[in-house]
């Protein structure tokens, strides 16, 4: 596997039956950076991100994924790398008939043999992570919006996947709750510097404060994709007036990091983990 997994769109068409939704995607999403895709509500972000996950086939295109193309992948060696992505999905997707401690170790509880006891240690390590160690033995009806986001946030971490894929983290949270989850995809990145990190996002305050790549999708089309920067001085009139209609972008990106080093997942647990990958 190569080290550097690093997400290659190219001329992607994808949709549902007849539907395409997607009429051509191109772009680079790189490793160790957060990437950020923009567009409009509909515009087809979800679908792009189901595409990278193997939840649906393009219909045309090309995706690589750490130099492979997915869709040429044989299965046995596509599951392997499906086992190294952690996805936080638009809804939490959080099971309603387990506890959050219990959600938050289904990667790790589905396929490895680990004891009740390693098991409740990890679930306490990432729910500390995400402010939510008080809440181990609540039920997902039990939290607020913002809660099941940042318990979907722990699950989807708690493996410390190569390509963390997140919709729409920080949509219906308030300006503060919003800023804290910026602040833990920061901390995500400096922690695991070659993990590939994918956020689709409405949220243009978040955008400056956590993107270091942008794709535009519009039309069925990637209508930008580079830096920040690049994307704020662009003279296209639908990205003017996407970017204008929302408070404007700071001049300076200054992120409000906080150390959140956390203790790292147990040396037995990362073992049969790493075992488990590697199968
Ligand atoms: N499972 C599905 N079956 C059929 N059509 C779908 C399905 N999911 C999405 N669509 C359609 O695909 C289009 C794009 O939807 P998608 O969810 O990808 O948009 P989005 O950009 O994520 O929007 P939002 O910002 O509102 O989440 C929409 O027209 C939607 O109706
Ligand atoms: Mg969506």
């Amino acid at each position: 596997m190569a080290t550097r997994w690093d997400i290659d769109i190219r001329g992607l068409k994808a949709g549902y039956g007849d539907h395409v939704v997607l009429e051509n995607v191109t772009g680079l999403l790189p490793a160790g950076c957060i990437s950020v895709i923009l567009g409009g509500s509909g515009c087809g972000k979800s679908t792009l991100l189901r595409q990278i996950i193997g939840l649906s086939r393009p219909m045309a295109g090309e995706l690589l994924i750490g130099g492979q193309d997915i869709l040429r992948l044989p299965k046995a060696q596509f599951r392997r790398l499906r086992r190294n992505m952690g996805v936080l999905f638009q809804d939490g997707a959080l099971l309603g008939a387990l506890t959050l401690a219990q959600n938050v170790v289904l990667p790790l509880s589905e396929h490895l043999s680990l004891s009740r006891a390693e098991l409740r240690d990890e679930a306490m390590r990432v729910l500390q992570l995400v402010g939510l160690e008080d809440f181990a033995d609540y039920y997902p009806n039990e939290l607020s919006g913002g809660m099941r986001k940042r318990a979907g946030l722990a699950r989807a971490i708690v493996a410390e996947p190569r390509i963390l894929l997140c919709d729409e983290p920080t949509s219906g949270l308030d300006p503060i709750t919003a800023a804290r989850m910026d602040e833990l995809l920061l901390s995500m990145n400096e922690r695991f510097p070659d993990m590939t990190i994918v956020v689709v996002s409405h949220d243009l305050a978040s955008l400056w404060t956590i993107a270091d790549e942008v794709m535009v999708i519009r039309d069925g089309r990637s209508l930008f994709c580079g830096k920040p920067q690049d994307l704020k001085a662009s003279t296209d009139p639908y990205l003017v007036q996407f970017l204008g209609r929302k408070a404007s972008a700071p001049d300076t990106v200054e992120a409000p990091l906080q150390e959140r080093s956390g203790r790292g997942m147990a040396a037995r647990v990362r073992k049969i983990l790493g075992r488990w990958l590697a199968r």
